[in-house]
């Protein structure tokens, strides 16, 4: 039988003990996702080395990776697996050749790991981390981005959907004036593969990286990186050579594909078998399905909370500007008064949400309650936790 989101409630056990509101940190992954990989460990661990069982496993890899591409639009040599997002977005980094005074563009919106790796090329290399205000509606985003690049911009990191408020930035767009000055592109889906449908070439970017361990619902351990055909020839996040040396001399060239540039050493076949389950799951199910149900609940609860007395619905509310994830921000308070007010939503309401900070590197003033509604998330779970907030924000 083909997942539904009923079908998918019933395989995560941990819809029975608490209302989970955090799969934009890690999303569970269905019984049928951890079962794949505990089939695989246990038939390595039972079988390692015998020649029918490594090829099956190199099959079933092959189609994980086959069904991930297609989920994205993409062709499979287009796709390389890694440990998670940080190491897909280092590997972009390392092919780009940086040179003391070159620009690392990013919005001001992306994941502390990304600005981690630019503060790490500034004190390493002397390259500048630019980052581009992005919180201000797209037109005022897009006309900063067009002055902010320059001849020294070397690469632009984009979120398809920020991670701090749940934005769906205008990524195509801002990809098209990167390309006007030549500059290259790496969009990070990790908040956004999962969510609703995902065209990757269509955001008109040359390297996406994701995650499969929260909207998809896979296993932790696995990072997505997509490298489009036109920049395989010259991607080099490794020194590889032309011909393996445990080719025959005489063997023609191989045209490079990203698994072969980017995943040097063994790798955790059972944790990729298990992401290529968890996208069929997506698939069954439907990311267009999984969107209008979040959709729907997402928009219940922001109408809710912006009745409430002191709080602020900081993502956009219009249609296609956002997703699954809330943020709301919160009159006058401070981290602790928010600390404080995320773990009674757990003790006494039951309810999983995130303490968010808002920009990296982090601004006291600048926090908020990030809330993911997800697949499996019911409108039963969703209205318990405005009453949680209404409760939680009169009592401060
Ligand atoms: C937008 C975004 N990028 C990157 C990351 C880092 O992901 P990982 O921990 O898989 O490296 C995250 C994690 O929350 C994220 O939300």
């Amino acid at each position: 039988m083909p997942m539904t989101l009923e079908s998918l409630r019933a395989e995560l056990p941990i819809t029975d003990k608490a209302a989970y509101f955090n799969t934009g940190g890690h999303g569970p992954p269905p019984d049928s996702v951890l079962k794949a990989v505990s089939d695989e460990m246990a038939l390595q661990a039972h079988n390692y080395g015998l020649p029918s069982v490594s090829s099956e496993q190199a099959a079933r890899e092959k189609a994980a990776r086959e069904g991930l591409a297609r989920f994205i639009h993409a062709k499979p040599e287009e796709v390389a697996l890694t440990p998670n997002t940080t190491q897909a977005m280092r590997q972009v980094s390392q092919s780009i050749g940086w040179s003391e005074g070159d620009e690392f563009v990013i919005t001001s919106l992306e994941h502390v790991s990304t600005v981690s790796l630019g503060t790490a090329l500034e004190q390493d290399v002397g390259v500048t981390l630019s980052v581009v205000e992005a919180d201000r509606g797209d037109a005022e985003f897009l006309e900063t981005l067009r002055s902010s690049l320059s001849e020294r911009s070397k690469l632009l990191c984009i979120s398809h959907v920020a991670s701090p408020d749940g934005r769906v930035l205008p990524v195509a767009e801002a990809a098209d004036l990167a390309h006007e000055r030549g500059v290259p592109v790496v969009v990070d889906t990790a908040q956004s593969l999962g969510q609703f449908p995902v065209d990757v070439p269509a955001l008109n970017c040359d390297f996406m990286v994701g995650s499969g361990h929260k909207w998809l619902l896979g296993p932790m351990g696995v990072g997505i990186l997509w490298v489009s055909s036109d920049h395989l020839p010259s991607f080099r996040p490794n020194p590889v050579p032309e011909r393996e040396p445990w080719s025959p001399p005489d063997s023609p060239i191989e045209a490079p594909t990203a698994a072969h540039m980017a995943e040097k050493g063994t790798h955790n076949t059972a944790m990729v078998i298990g992401t290529g389950r968890a996208i069929e799951v997506m698939d069954e199910i439907g990311p267009g399905a999984v969107a209008a149900h979040t959709g729907r609940l997402s928009s219940i609860l922001r109408e809710a909370a912006a009745e409430m007395d002191g709080v602020n619905v900081l993502t956009p509310t219009e249609p296609g500007r956002s997703a699954g994830l809330t943020t709301l921000t919160f009159d006058g308070y401070s981290p602790d008064d928010l600390r404080g007010l995320v773990s009674r939503i757990y003790e006494e309401h039951n309810a999983v949400v995130k303490f968010q900070w808002l920009t990296a590197p982090m601004r006291l003033d600048r926090i908020g309650m990030r809330i993911s509604v997800a697949a499996f998330n019911t409108e039963d779970e969703v209205n318990g936790l405005i009453d949680a907030i209404r409760e939680g924000a009169s009592r401060l």
